[in-house]
């Protein structure tokens, strides 16, 4: 699963670091990220996408901090050489301040507030990828009040559901999400009476955990056919935004061909000669992280075994929202015989369960275990709720590690 989380001696280790030393060294629960996997998954889609597309026609890779925006992990991505997709002022804050080229930014977003695009043309991101007529419209009448000329792509709802939960399908005609196809029509023509407006191209994203090509293919299948009909009008198509959705592997999932992937955008997207953008987010990510957690204690109650965390559904998430599976291991004494237990949080909720009659060893008090695939909506989903403090954020590469955000203390909380 996390080629950079490996067992050596029956323990689990990250890279040259054993999780049981981090956690003496820093307490739990923590976040864990390698730095090595992060920039193995950018390089393997690179290399696919290298071997696909002609040196000149490479796609811009634009990472979805949404994911992980936490600025060293943002740092990783841009020596990666990538560039970055934003939903919020305050991910475009984050992005300017580690220095990522504002041309290699693009934001998107159903509702962005007057601030945020006055600060998006004044940081002159590459593109504002817009969602609605009303927001084209105020966008025009904030960048003649700032004298600037905003770069907009429209956003393509294509009506077809992306893969994962559908609370993270985005791509439906009943999700919020971009333009009905006929509004794209709309949309260039208000542009095109717009002065202070260059309507540049199509963006589209139809959902998370996307495992077949064949999906991508279906999905996109609409858009020459409207980029053809968009240009037989004279509206400029000179750039593509073909969204993320790259999956990894919770469990046993089978994953997406990336060279397959990177041929079909060699065959599909490149002949319609635009530049090309992707949008991963999980994918960096997801599989580089774990939340390393201490057992509290375990109890037998109504004919179960639960196994009670230091972490919580406040620290992660995606269980109880989304069902979302997570491997959970004990970091040592793996081999040990096993159980199986309720793996659950101590948050005043039933909701607050990570997994239900897992196989796991015996455990005791005091014993530590991981949380996988925790790298991605993961720390930048987590809350404050029963007033529990945000958890550490520790980044490992190679044998160094270092806190990359200290565990929020009481007296910031209090
Ligand atoms: N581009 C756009 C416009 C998006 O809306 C998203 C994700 C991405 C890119 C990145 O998608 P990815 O490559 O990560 O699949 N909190 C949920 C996931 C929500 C995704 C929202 N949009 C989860 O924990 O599964």
């Amino acid at each position: 699963m996390n080629s950079d989380f490996t067992e050596k001696n029956n323990a689990l280790w990250v890279e040259a670091c054993a999780l049981s030393d981090l956690a003496a060294v820093y307490g739990t629960p923590t976040y864990i990220y390698s730095a090595g996997h992060i920039r193995a998954q950018y390089t393997q889609l690179q290399e696919s996408l290298r071997r696909a597309l002609a040196a000149d026609h490479q796609p811009l890779i634009c990472y979805a901090c949404k994911a992980n925006s936490n600025p060293s992990i943002l740092e990783v991505i841009k020596g990666c050489g990538s560039g970055l997709e934003t939903v919020s002022e305050g991910e475009l804050r984050l992005g300017l301040k580690v220095g990522f080229d504002p041309q290699q930014i693009v934001a998107t977003g159903v509702g962005k507030s007057d601030p945020e695009i006055a600060a998006l043309l004044n940081a002159n991101v590459h593109q504002i990828n817009v969602e609605s007529l009303p927001e084209l419209e105020n966008i025009q009448s904030i960048a003649a009040q700032m004298n600037k000329r905003a770069n907009v792509v429209f956003r393509l709802n294509p009506n077809v559901s992306g893969g994962g939960h559908h609370k993270i399908s985005t791509g439906r005609a009943q999700d919020k999400f971009g333009l009905p196809r006929a509004d794209m029509f709309k949309a260039y023509g208000m542009a095109a009476q717009m002065s202070h407006v260059r309507a540049l191209g199509v963006s589209m994203h139809i959902g998370s955990q996307v495992f077949k090509v064949e999906t991508f293919r279906e999905a996109f299948a609409m858009l020459p056919e409207l980029v053809g009909e968009l240009r037989a009008q004279n509206f400029t198509v000179e750039r593509l935004d073909i969204g993320g959705g790259f999956p990894i592997r919770y469990k046993d999932e089978t994953l997406l061909d990336l060279d397959g992937y990177a041929r079909w955008v060699a065959d599909f997207i490149a002949p319609l000669g635009t530049e090309i953008i992707l949008e991963p987010g999980r994918y960096l990510v997801g599989n580089a992280g774990v939340l390393l957690t201490k057992v509290v204690y375990v109890k037998g109650s109504g004919g179960r075994q639960f196994l009670i965390l230091d972490a919580g559904m406040n620290d992660l998430i995606r269980p109880t929202l989304y069902e979302a599976y997570h491997a959970i291991e004990a970091v040592e004494g793996r081999n040990g015989p096993q159980t199986q237990y309720d793996v659950v949080g101590p948050v005043c909720e039933t909701g607050d369960t990570f997994a239900v009659e897992r196989p796991l060893p015996v455990m005791k008090r005091g014993d530590l275990a991981v949380i996988r695939s925790a790298g991605a909506y993961g720390f930048s989903m987590a809350s404050n709720y029963n007033t529990r403090p945000l958890p550490a954020e520790i980044l490992v590469d190679g044998a160094t590690h270092r806190v990359i955000r200290a565990r929020q203390d009481y007296k910031q909380l209090v």
